[in-house]
């Protein structure tokens, strides 16, 4: 394949010229497809041209909406992009349950970020422990002030900062260790800029004190950047009802059986490390499809979440289960560090949709609705596993995918979903039954 150099300066058409006549040679309507996914509003599409680099046209994914979603009391309607079947079916579904049995209820836990100066110094450690906490602390926090100012209007900013030694684990590794509360925003850009002030006031700091001498006055700041792991930023969502309420037609057993194989398939996943994995990829299925309906950082929620799955040694579920005194409880503990103002929540057009959808909520409101939208799609998933399997639900959406892509016409469609209403669903009984069809026409 050929290189090129000086790519991203190519024109967007110039860019898949390129790329039709070296990489896209399998069909010459290669170019035209790229081109029929641009925006036809051209100011709309220059936007999301800017979102990243070397853009040349737009990936599609599909927006679905949950009505009826009971939380704390209120109803919500939750959108949700997913290109995955199903997902929205099993949030819907788990909703609508919960709707005639007290909804989802959430709370916060706290809102803290937090973010860290790594460094090396090489000297004694106390020395530099009370150099920090009596001298440079106060200067930082001073040094800083004009940065942090919009932020403690809005009720937020840097909260404290303190030398953390880790020394044992490597030579002179030191961090500053700094706490934040960025109240509607995500924050990632003010607390990456306040972190690398801080940094450079401390070892400007410590290069002009007169305490510090020879390589002492040599503190190399490695790196100043956030950590997307914030257990501090929490949510709890839950949903609780006597076990008899559970009993539901559709779960085809009693709500007694019902509840003893839903809380051993939580336990198991507190217990596998396997089906932990598969368990909590189902809650992020959830999680993932609000976050980026709202314009939010999924890889940085889930990275935390998966981190706080393992807090204990082994990862393990992020939700739980208890039945006691008659009363069935499940509920999830996540780590969610949401924004609603800023980024891309208020660039993409989209995304701006989903908050007003949501009635324009803060990061707290939605920290709650996005956990309780994990925790609906690990219960509708867990009561599929536990019942019916989940192929039953899975089946029908894959069907429809194979329908679309074997082009399968209204009538066509009609046949065959009536065909495999009980059969397996397979690519190739599809293919075959359609090509009987055909056949017969
Ligand atoms: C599929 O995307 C997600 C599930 O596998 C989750 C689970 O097994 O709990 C259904």
């Amino acid at each position: 394949m050929k290189t090129v150099s000086g790519f991203s300066k190519l024109t967007k058409l110039e860019k898949i010229n390129f790329l039709v006549e070296n990489y896209l040679q399998s069909s010459s309507k290669n170019s035209e497809t790229i081109k029929s996914f641009w925006h036809d509003d051209a100011e709309a599409q220059r936007i999301f041209d800017d979102f990243s680099e070397n853009t040349i046209t737009n990936f599609y994914a599909p927006y679905g909406v949950v009505p009826n979603f009971l939380l704390n009391d209120k109803i919500y309607c939750v959108p949700m992009v997913i290109e995955e079947s199903s997902v929205v079916a099993a949030c819907a579904k788990s909703a609508k349950f919960w709707q005639d049995r007290g909804g989802f209820k959430a709370k916060i836990i706290d809102t803290e970020k937090v973010g860290q100066v790594h460094f090396i110094w090489k000297g004694e450690s106390e020395k530099l422990f009370s150099f920090f906490n009596e001298t440079a602390k106060p200067k930082i926090l001073e040094y800083v002030k004009p940065l942090v100012q919009n932020m403690e209007k809005r009720g937020g900013g840097l909260k404290d900062i303190e030398l953390r030694d880790h020394t044992d684990k490597e030579d002179g590794y030191y961090q500053v260790w700094a706490t934040f509360e960025t109240c509607d925003a995500m924050g990632a850009n003010f607390i990456n800029s306040v972190l690398e002030s801080i940094g450079k006031s401390l070892r400007d700091q410590v290069f002009e004190s007169e305490l510090f001498v020879g390589t002492e006055k040599e503190l190399l700041v490695v790196m100043a950047i956030l950590s997307n792991y914030t257990p501090n930023c929490r949510v709890q969502a839950w949903v609780e009802c006597p076990v008899k309420e559970l009993e539901d037609s559709g779960l085809e057993m009693s709500a007694e059986l019902f509840v003893e194989k839903f809380q051993r398939a939580v336990r198991i996943a507190h217990i596998d490390v396997n089906r932990a994995t598969t368990h909590n990829k189902g809650i992020f299925n959830g999680i993932d499809a609000v976050i980026l309906a709202t314009g939010n950082d999924f890889r940085a929620i889930e990275a935390c979440g998966h981190t706080y799955a393992a807090k204990d040694g082994q990862y393990k579920s992020l939700t739980h289960c208890e039945v006691k005194d008659g009363m069935f409880k499940f509920w999830i503990d996540i780590p969610l560090a949401l924004g609603t103002v800023g980024g891309l929540t208020a660039l993409h057009p989209m995304a701006k949709i989903s908050l007003d959808m949501l009635g324009r909520p803060g990061a707290k409101e939605l920290m709650m609705i996005v956990a309780a939208s994990g925790l609906a799609q690990n219960f509708g998933a867990l009561r599929s596993l536990v019942t019916s399997g989940i192929q039953k639900g899975h089946m029908k959406m894959h069907l429809i995918n194979i329908l679309n892509q074997l082009e399968a016409t209204e009538e066509e469609r009609e046949v065959v979903k009536r065909e495999f209403e009980n059969q397996v669903v397979s690519f190739q009984g599809v293919r075959a039954t359609l090509a009987k069809l055909r056949n017969l026409q």
